[in-house]
């Protein structure tokens, strides 16, 4: 595994921000699955190799934390969350929505690869509930409508 020059420049800034070696596990971790989709086995061999630190330690980060990916992924990523304040203003119609629209369940990913449809605990939002993130971005305020639209300009 080989970081693009670009990220590599991003992976020394991080080095040099977090002095403690397993601190800087967490933003190394996403910044390969940024390049890669998904933290694979040899993903995880190059995050212990060059942090110092063992796999199983590596392994345990990326397990912990639900944002990073223990398979492959489609091309954009869709979580619903489905915590206290998105549950009670329609989370769960707003996750069937989805499920019918792109014909898959929760935890899966389109056949043609491009999304893969999550369910996500509290992403700090309550107040503008039902809401779900698209990759980096917050959509909020969801109603039927606005997520048809979010999925049209996905699957286009
Ligand atoms: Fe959904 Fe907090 S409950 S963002």
């Amino acid at each position: 595994f080989a970081l693009t020059a670009e990220r590599r420049t991003e992976f020394e800034k991080i080095l040099a921000r977090y002095p403690n070696r397993q601190a800087a596990c967490i933003p190394v971790l996403h910044l390969c699955q940024e390049q890669e989709g998904w933290v694979s086995e040899r993903v995880l061999r190059w995050v212990a190799e060059q942090l110092g630190l063992s796999a199983a330690h590596v392994q345990g980060v990326a397990t912990f934390y639900t944002l990073f990916n223990k398979e492959p992924v489609g091309k954009h990523q869709v979580w619903v969350c489905r915590t206290l304040s998105c549950a009670l203003n329609g989370a769960d119609q707003v996750l069937h929505h989805c499920e019918k629209r792109l014909g898959i369940h929760a935890g899966e990913t389109t056949k043609d690869g491009k999304i893969t449809l999550r369910t996500a605990e509290c992403l700090a939002s309550c107040g503008t509930a039902p809401m779900m993130q698209v990759d980096r971005d917050y959509h909020e305020g969801l109603t039927l409508e606005k997520v048809d639209a979010i999925l049209d300009r996905l699957t286009r």
